[in-house]
């Protein structure tokens, strides 16, 4: 795309990729693709704000230089110095060798670790301004949104609330970089709340505290370094991660994610039926097969509903690998305060459900106990996973 002027001087140089199927190396993107929002203030200092990864660094170059020459760079600010909006960094320093690096005390020391640059950085203070002629910044630490280093940069005089990975989504940018009329919006929704749950829900308190401490500055304009920029209704996506962090260790909504891995087709048999007695006593499930299903896509199920409901079978005396995966990392991403049940297929020895509630315990959920059964399911035993998922399903309902 090609930069947008966002206010007067203001302008988004951000690049879509479209290539990184699994963003961090973990999360599935390949449908969706993913922004890197840089922004550029043309003042009589001029600012870059935030950049992209190393891959797309010849784009945000060219986008840069439809404005300036890089050598009349004053400044970049680093909100964040995660190397999908710094990897570009040490390529930019060679065309401007003189340009300053703003970002907190951490930064700096990120800077050396990650890139072994230690000259040319300014370190700005929680709360310190920085003068650009018509323009001034402020700066804020907010820790841990998503690592330790990070801070969000205000515009004052058109109050753009530059917020790196806070209020960012996934979603390559389709055309239009605004939350305008035309543009799906529930579809960026669903993709913020992915982001959410995959990169920063572990760090849900200090999102809190990163809105609290804003709450007394006015924000015209919301400009994450993901996703879309929020000039319509910036509130929107604000109270949106509000909502979000509030689930940290909260009951979740009255609902149930119903995981499943099947070898054979025999613990997915019991699976329908699960399914079927939990709708029928009106649970909404969303229903994932861990093994084609990634777990990006899952993790916003998991954060926002207080039921789990796991069938596996037993693999090798074991719990089934790719759903001990799934476990692993919920207790990663800290989602706590569920409510649980298993079943699963325990072919001839059994295992898998020993090891499904070593997992409960070590998550600290709530057992709602488990349903096994020999090889393939018997029509009786298919009943009694009927009224297994019903029972549960008013469990569910109840604890809410
Ligand atoms: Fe978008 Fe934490 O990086």
């Amino acid at each position: 795309m090609q930069p947008v002027e966002i206010r007067p001087s203001i302008y988004w140089i951000g690049v879509n990729d479209r290539h990184t199927e699994l963003f961090e190396g973990l999360w599935s993107i390949r449908d969706e693709g993913v922004s890197y929002n840089s922004y550029l203030i043309k003042d009589k200092k001029k600012v870059i704000i935030d950049l992209c990864s190393k891959m797309t660094t010849d784009e945000l170059i060219d986008q840069i230089t439809t404005f300036i020459d890089l050598v009349e760079l004053d400044y970049i600010v680093i909100n964040h110095l995660e190397p999908d909006h710094s990897g570009a960094l040490k390529a930019i320093i060679q065309l401007a060798p003189s340009v300053k690096l703003l970002g907190s005390a951490k930064t700096r020391e990120m800077l050396e670790s990650f890139y072994g640059i230690t000259e040319n950085i300014q370190v700005v203070a929680d709360g310190e301004e920085l003068d650009l002629g018509s323009h001034k910044l402020k700066f804020f630490s907010t820790p841990f949104v998503h690592w330790p280093e990070t801070i969000m940069t205000y515009e004052m005089t058109e109050k753009i609330l530059f917020s790196c990975d806070g209020f960012g989504g996934y979603g390559a940018l389709n055309g239009t970089i605004f939350d305008d009329r035309n543009v799906p919006l529930a579809w960026y929704e669903e993709q913020a709340l992915r982001y959410y749950s995959n990169i920063v829900a572990s760090f849900s308190k200090p999102v809190k505290n990163a809105i609290a401490k804003l709450a007394a500055f006015p924000v015209a304009i919301v400009a994450p370094s993901h996703g879309l920029i929020w000039r319509n209704s910036p509130k929107r996506i604000i109270d949106l991660y509000n909502t979000w962090a509030g689930y940290a260790g909260e009951p979740g909504d009255p609902a149930a994610t119903l995981l499943y891995a099947s070898m054979y087709g025999n613990t997915e048999r019991m699976m329908e039926t699960v399914a079927q007695g939990m709708a029928d006593e009106g649970l909404p499930i969303n229903i994932f097969n861990v093994a084609k299903d990634s777990i990006s896509h899952i993790l916003p199920s998991l954060w926002l509903r207080q039921g789990v409901m796991i069938g596996a079978p037993t693999y090798e005396g074991k719990l089934f690998p790719t759903m001990a995966n799934v476990l692993s990392m919920a207790q990663r991403k800290h989602i706590f305060n569920k409510i649980a049940a298993g079943f699963g297929s325990c072919a001839w020895l059994g295992g898998g459900q020993r090891e499904y509630n070593d997992w409960i315990v070590e998550l600290k959920w709530q057992s709602f106990g488990s349903l096994e059964f020999k090889g393939a399911p018997t029509s009786d035993e298919l009943e009694e996973g009927r009224r297994f998922g019903a029972a549960f399903a008013r469990k569910v309902k109840e604890r809410v």
